[in-house]
């Protein structure tokens, strides 16, 4: 029964959700390599041996939410907050520019210190001065705030949804609402964005069924891209004792996401190379196609503690360019010269 659902989900990308859940839970060696090697089949099919770059800029910590789950919470008074200034995120972009990446990626907590015109002003300068890509992951704005960051030249948000139950959402945000994540998911499509949505795995109180329903609900949303991560627990915050995703769970959850959303971007995220010292190759090789490496001018680094122990909060920028060179070589795959625009544009248009 699980290899021909395999098969199927391979050939046709659709399940339902009884047999999304049983793709999800393999019974033994044999059936989790063939899950995980059908989704590479199907990732090297669709998107090719290119592995896409994206360099992450982590321009503010500063949070004014309090997501049980994070770091930069507002709550956590045991972090060092900081926003960097407009010319070193420039530098930073130009820098990221000549190491090659053709998207450059800012990301900061809910700082609401960055008016439309503020990020609007980084946004713009940096598209004036460099041909690259902008993805924003800078949490929930209005629609207005959201128009003027396209209009300013953003081409794609990351909205993560981190789970599709609407009751555990409502526990982990305080003040937050699925609805209103939902909505403004809507508004980036509506607007143009090339649209990333996102889930952690792992979280307390997360079934296997949730995670099926985190799939399914981003392949309903046609996103361009999934963010799909293990949770990982920070001391200093109210899940500080919780257990934590997996990661033989998260790449089953990558590869199940890969088998019904082909054309989709699917990092190998930083924290799933930071449960294993080939958790990002490993990833890249049950679905993933896109990394996303820390630009972030070093010294800034170590305060941007989503979660503990985060790789690469020691290097410079030169040299995260190199190791992820050096390891998408050692799995026989290549990095992307393009910008890495959705694969699904070229098949919308
Ligand atoms: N503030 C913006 C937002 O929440 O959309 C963007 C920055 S936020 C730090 C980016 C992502 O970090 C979130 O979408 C969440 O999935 C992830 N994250 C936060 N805490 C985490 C943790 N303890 N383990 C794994 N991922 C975490
Ligand atoms: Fe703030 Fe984003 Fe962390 Fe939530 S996940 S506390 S919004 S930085
Ligand atoms: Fe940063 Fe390997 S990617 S050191």
């Amino acid at each position: 029964k699980f290899k021909s659902l395999v098969a199927k989900a391979a050939e046709w990308h659709e399940l339902t959700k009884e047999e999304l859940i049983y793709v999800l839970q393999p019974e033994d060696h044999k059936e989790r390599e063939l899950l995980f090697k059908k989704a590479d089949e199907v990732r090297q099919n669709y998107c090719g041996s290119d592995v896409h770059l994206r360099g992450i800029i982590e321009f503010s910590n500063i949070c004014e939410r309090n997501c049980l789950y994070c770091g930069l919470r507002g709550d956590n008074k045991r972090l060092n907050r900081y926003r960097i200034p407009e010319e070193e995120i420039l530098e930073a972009a130009a820098g990221a520019y000549r190491l090659g990446y053709k998207t450059i990626v800012l990301q900061s907590g809910e700082d609401s210190w960055y008016t439309a015109d503020r990020l609007c002003s980084i946004i713009r300068k940096i598209k004036e001065g460099l041909d690259v890509a902008i993805t924003l992951c800078v949490g929930e704005r209005t629609y207005e705030d959201y128009r003027e960051f396209r209009n300013a030249g953003a081409d794609r948000y990351l909205l993560k949804h981190e789970t599709a139950n609407g009751a555990l959402y409502t526990r982990l945000h305080p003040g937050m609402s699925f609805r209103a994540r939902i909505s403004r998911l809507e508004w980036l499509k509506e607007l143009g964005y090339q649209v990333g949505a996102g889930n952690m795995v792992g979280l307390p109180g997360q079934t296997i069924a949730d995670l099926a329903d985190d799939i399914l609900f981003m392949k309903r949303m046609d996103v361009d891209m999934a963010g799909i991560g293990p949770f990982i627990p920070h001391g200093n915050t109210p899940l500080g004792k919780a257990s934590g995703g997996t990661l033989d769970l998260t790449l089953r959850v990558l590869a199940c996401a890969r088998l019904l959303m082909p054309l989709v971007h699917l990092p190998a995220t930083t924290a799933v190379g930071t449960l294993h010292p080939y958790g990002r190759e490993k990833a890249l090789q049950c679905g993933a196609n896109v990394v996303m490496p820390n630009i972030t001018p070093s010294r800034y680094r170590k305060d941007y503690e989503i979660y503990p122990n985060k790789i690469c909060v020691n290097e410079e920028p030169e040299r995260c360019r190199g190791c992820i060179q050096n390891r998408i070589s050692s799995i026989g795959r290549t990095v992307a010269s393009d910008y890495g625009h959705s694969l699904k544009l070229k098949v919308r248009h």
